[in-house]
């Protein structure tokens, strides 16, 4: 995929990184509060919202849908919801830009109100596979036409009429397809009970709680857990308050980590234990990360995280961990290529149908500059060194963290590190130039 106006960037080597750190709201929790906000009664007030790209994308898509969208500030939003089993047909075709959890949290809202919606979105995004959300909606009764074997957008989907509660397991470790279930399942009549395997990050259960629906999480005895779910649902209006994204802050935190020197602090951070394994891997690694002050914010777990510039060495990551760190492999390769020895990390079979195969997009990266690595299957080693040559150009495939990642490699490595195209950081983490420039990093076009 290439995007014709490309916005090259470089870092180089810099003195120590030091300050504090703001990262923006957490994406994950900033899409579903207007998901849930939009299909709830009365009005929902969000303060921290995640004002990126995706998020705007998909603002602008439950507009489509019907709910009342109000912007009163930076990351304040008022959302008047419809009632679920409320919204109506767009009129135009909903694009969700860069964004796959907007995209597919909506499929899986819409699908048991009889209505009719074409997702289309950018060149990313029309090349990851739909089938995984919209064939197992299809147990509510849902139909849809999408281009090809993997149901790609421009993809029509028609909306159920009288759905009836489903028992489903979820057959993907995908936190976007449970959730795409589970907002199906609020209009539809009875107890939908939906089992995953995988214990993928549990946003849209807490949060559908909190808006009032009946939800119970059981652990199941055959391994993972299961939600019921009854319908119809009736989600009334909250506050919903948005942490810090600790997907975001992996960026500042790791550049801490391998630039000499450097003391980075991050207060604020969602510590949800679904969403931490990169901060898991990186302790086992030796890194001096220090948590205070944790507390509950929006019945999520939140800290202040104190990052001091450590010595590295690897470790093997089990693909048990992969579901808490899916979207930072891409960022711990780029520290175990810091490392003392070889980071090894198993079952990444997901970051495939990433924004970019990420897989791939990670090995070139660590080939353009300099860093020896293996593939088998889906494990990927990195071998670590002391000096980590840098000097090569990365293409970022639209991928916001494959950009962001090695961005951070050029700021530690002997070489300046060039990624072809910024444009798409803009759909998590508008403000991560300036924030990095803030910290003391040397980013130049
Ligand atoms: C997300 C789930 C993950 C993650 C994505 C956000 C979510 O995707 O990679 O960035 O908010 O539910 P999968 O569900 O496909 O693993």
């Amino acid at each position: 995929m290439h995007n014709t106006n490309l916005a090259p960037l470089a870092a180089r080597r810099t003195g120590p990184l030091a300050g504090t750190a703001q990262v923006p709201g957490d994406k994950s929790i900033s899409q579903r509060a207007l998901i849930l906000g939009a299909l709830a009664e009365g009005e929902t007030r969000i303060s921290g919202l995640l004002e990126s790209g995706d998020v705007h994308s998909t603002a602008g898509a439950l507009r489509g849908l019907g709910a009342e969208l109000t912007q009163d500030g930076p990351g304040l939003w008022r959302v008047r919801g419809t009632g679920v089993g409320r919204w109506k047909s767009p009129t135009v075709e909903l694009d969700f830009g860069n964004s796959g959890t907007g995209s597919r949290l909506v499929m899986g809202a819409m699908a048991t109100t009889p209505i009719t919606a074409v997702f289309t979105g950018d060149a990313s995004l029309k090349s990851r596979p739909m089938k995984r959300v919209v064939a197992p909606l299809e147990a509510f009764g849902v139909t849809y036409e999408g281009q090809g074997d993997k149901a790609l957008m421009p993809l029509t989907l028609h909306g159920a009429h009288d759905a009836q509660a489903i028992t489903a397991q979820v057959a993907t470790a995908s936190a976007q397809v449970k959730s795409a279930l589970l907002l199906a399942a609020l209009n539809a009549v009875g107890t939908s009970r939906i089992r995953q395997h995988v214990l993928t990050r549990d946003h849209t259960e807490k949060m559908l709680r909190a808006f009032g629906a009946k939800i119970h999480v059981t652990p199941s005895s055959e391994g993972g857990e299961i939600i019921t779910i009854d319908g119809p649902a009736r989600l009334m209006g909250t506050a919903v308050e948005v942490p810090r994204d600790p997907s975001s802050a992996a960026f500042p935190l790791v550049a801490a980590l391998i630039v000499p020197g450097s003391v980075v602090e991050l207060p604020g951070i969602l510590l949800n234990p679904r969403r931490i394994g990169l901060i898991e891997t990186l302790l086992e690694m030796g890194a001096d990360i220090t948590v205070k002050n944790r507390r509950f914010s929006g019945g999520e777990e939140i800290g202040d995280l104190v990052v001091h510039y450590s010595s590295l060495h690897g470790v093997t990551v089990p693909a048990s961990r992969s579901a808490s760190m899916i979207d930072e492999y891409p960022i711990l390769a780029v520290a175990a290529s810091f490392a003392l020895g070889r980071t090894v990390m198993r079952g990444l079979e997901e970051l495939r149908v990433k924004e970019s195969d990420r897989l791939e997009a990670v090995a070139a990266g660590l080939k353009a500059n300099g860093v020896k690595y293996e593939i088998e299957g889906d494990d990927l080693t990195v071998c670590g060194m002391d000096r980590v040559p840098g000097g090569g150009t990365v293409a970022t495939h639209m991928d916001h963290r494959i950009a962001m990642s090695f961005l951070t490699m050029g700021m530690a490595s002997q070489n300046p590190v060039t990624v072809d195209d910024v444009t798409m950081i803009a759909t998590s983490f508008p403000e991560y130039q300036d924030l990095m420039r803030g910290l003391g990093a040397e980013l130049y076009a």
